[in-house]
C-alpha cells in the first residue's frame, strides 16, 4: 500500500484534510479559524513539521532494515511490493465478494441453451452490490411511505415555513434586547423626564439651528403644533429624522450623526413640546395629524373638521 500513494500526495492530502477538519469544526464566524486563532495556525505549522519528521524517519529506518536483508528477503519484498492494486490478492477477494462472477473457465457450466443468431446467454448470478442496493432502496422507499404518506412528517415546504416562522421569532426576541437597532416600526414614546432632558440637548445642539431653540421654527417648520408635513406621532416624526424630509428642502437625515436611541430621545422631546405655544411661531404648514392608532375619544365628527382645516392652509 506504501507505494501507492507517493509520499509527495500522502502529506498534503493529510495535511488538508486535518487544515479542512479544523475549519469545519472550529466556529470562527466570517473568518477562517487559522487567521481568527493564531494558535490553530502553531497547532497546524506543528502538525505540518511532524508530518514531514515522521516521512524521513520512517524512510530512514526502511532503507536501514532493507540493508540488512539477505539476498534472497530482498528478492522477495522487491516482488511483494511491485504487485499493483489490480493484481493484490485483498482487492482480487474484494471483487469477487462484491460481483460473485465466476471464473472464465467455469462459464461453460452457465451457459443457457438460449442462442439468439448466434448470441448466447450466461446465468450468471445477480452480483451482491447490486442486489443489496436494491433491497436498500425497497427498504427506504417503505420507510418513506409510512414516514411522510401515512405519519404525515413535514414535508420540505412546511419545513420552509417552520423555519421562516422561528427565525421571525428569534429576531423580534434580538431586537427587543438590541434597542440600537430600533426601526420606525419598533420605536416607542419615551415619557421619562430624564431621557426628555436628553433629547432637549440633542435638540439643542443638532436642530435648533433650524427650527429654533424653542422648536417654533425657522427655516424648518414649527414643531410644536399639531399639524405636520410628513405625518406626526412618534413613528412618523423618527421617521422623518432617520430618513430626512423631502428633497431639496433642508431637512437632512440624520442616520449617519445619530443613534437610533439618540433619535428616539429627540422625536420624543418633539412631540412633548406639542401645545407649548412659542412666541412669534411659524406659520402652520402641513395636515393635523390624527393618529388612527389612538382610540377615537370625541366621536365622528372630528375627522370632517380635519379635511375642512387641511383646505383652509393650502
Ligand atoms: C438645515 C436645517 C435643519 C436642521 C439642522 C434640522 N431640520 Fe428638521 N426640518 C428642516 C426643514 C426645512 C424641514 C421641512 C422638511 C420638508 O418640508 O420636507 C424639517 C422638518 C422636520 C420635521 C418634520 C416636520 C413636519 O412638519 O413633518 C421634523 C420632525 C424635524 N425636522 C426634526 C428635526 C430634528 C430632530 C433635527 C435635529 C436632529 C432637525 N430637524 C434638524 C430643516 C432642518
Amino acid at each position: 500500500m506504501k507505494k501507492l500513494i507517493p509520499v509527495y500526495v500522502r502529506v498534503p492530502l493529510i495535511f488538508f484534510a486535518v487544515f479542512g477538519a479544523m475549519e469545519y469544526f472550529i466556529d470562527s464566524g466570517d473568518r477562517p479559524a487559522f487567521i481568527k486563532f493564531p494558535m490553530v495556525s502553531v497547532f497546524l505549522f506543528v502538525f505540518l513539521f511532524l508530518l514531514i519528521a515522521i516521512e524521513i524517519t520512517v524512510s530512514a529506518i526502511d532503507a536501514i532494515t532493507y540493508s540488512l536483508l539477505t539476498d534472497e528477503q530482498k528478492a522477495k519484498l522487491e516482488e511483494a511490493s511491485s504487485v499493483s492494486l489490480g493484481e493484490s490478492d485483498w482487492y482480487k477477494n474484494l471483487m469477487k465478494k462484491l460481483t460473485k462472477s465466476a471464473p472464465i473457465e467455469k462459464e461453460g457450466e452457465l451457459l443457457l441453451d438460449h442462442d439468439y443468431d448466434g448470441i448466447r446467454e450466461l446465468d450468471n448470478s445477480l452480483p451482491p452490490w447490486w442486489v443489496y442496493l436494491f433491497y436498500t432502496c425497497i427498504v427506504f422507499a417503505a420507510v418513506y411511505l409510512i414516514r411522510y404518506e401515512i405519519l404525515g412528517a413535514p414535508d420540505q415546504e412546511t419545513e420552509l415555513k417552520n423555519e421562516i416562522a422561528q427565525a421571525k421569532i428569534e429576531v423580534a426576541e434580538y431586537m427587543k434586547t438590541a434597542p440600537d437597532l430600533m426601526d420606525e416600526k419598533t420605536v416607542t414614546l419615551l415619557t421619562d423626564p430624564a431621557e426628555l432632558a436628553i433629547g432637549k440637548e440633542i435638540f439643542t445642539t443638532n436642530c435648533a439651528a433650524c427650527h429654533r431653540a424653542d422648536a417654533g421654527g425657522q427655516i424648518g417648520p414649527n414643531l410644536t403644533d399639531d399639524r405636520w408635513i410628513l405625518g406626526g406621532g412618534i413613528k412618523n416624526v423618527f421617521h422623518t429624522i432617520m430618513n430626512g424630509g423631502r428633497d431639496g428642502k433642508g431637512m437632512i437625515s440624520w442616520k449617519g450623526t445619530l443613534k437610533p436611541k439618540e433619535m428616539q430621545k429627540v422625536a420624543s422631546y418633539i412631540l412633548s413640546l406639542k401645545g407649548s405655544n412659542p412666541k412669534d411661531p411659524k406659520a402652520p404648514e402641513g395636515e393635523i395629524w390624527v393618529d388612527d392608532a389612538a382610540p377615537k375619544a370625541d366621536g365622528a365628527a372630528a375627522p370632517v373638521a380635519v379635511a375642512k382645516d387641511s383646505t383652509q392652509v393650502k
